[in-house]
């Protein structure tokens, strides 16, 4: 699996230990930044990430901001991504199974790594449920335009 993953200066620390962590497990992490703690601005990023999903360079995105506020509405406003920020387990496995969510965000201030991690896994680990109501109601989000 291809995962690309990206930063802001709030999300950095978090986005270099998920990206070992994610190494180490066997995925092919394509890293679109942020390289340090210097401040950059959130929407460069989410745009980078967002990209190689919609295009199909990689097959689910991670994305970290201070909060995961941010790059989770910047995601948003690109056509073909679902982004989700999800501050729990429960909530990741919602955002596959239910909303066939692309784009996982996090917020690198709010949670700690181990939650972090526990959170990626479960998001990487679940497909998304293909029933009927599911799809009409993810179609009607798309729809929104
Ligand atoms: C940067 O200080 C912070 O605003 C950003 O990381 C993010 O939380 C925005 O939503």
């Amino acid at each position: 699996m291809i995962l690309s993953i990206g930063s802001d200066h709030g999300g950095y620390h978090l986005k270099e230990e998920l990206k070992k962590r994610l190494e180490s497990g066997g995925y092919d992490v394509l890293d679109r930044g942020c390289h340090s703690p210097e401040a950059v601005d959130y929407p460069d990023i989410a745009i980078e990430v967002s990209r190689d999903v919609v295009s199909s360079t990689s097959d689910l995105g991670i994305l970290i901001c201070g909060t995961g506020i941010g790059m989770s509405n910047a995601a948003s406003r690109v056509d073909g991504v679902t982004a989700a920020l999800c501050t729990n387990s429960y909530m990741s496995r919602m955002a596959r199974l239910h909303n066939d969510a692309n784009v996982l965000c996090l917020g690198g201030r709010v949670i700690g790594e181990e939650l972090a991690w526990d959170i990626v896994e479960v998001f990487l680990s679940t497909e998304p449920l293909t029933d009927e109501k599911y799809r009409r109601r993810r179609k009607k989000v798309e729809d929104i335009g």
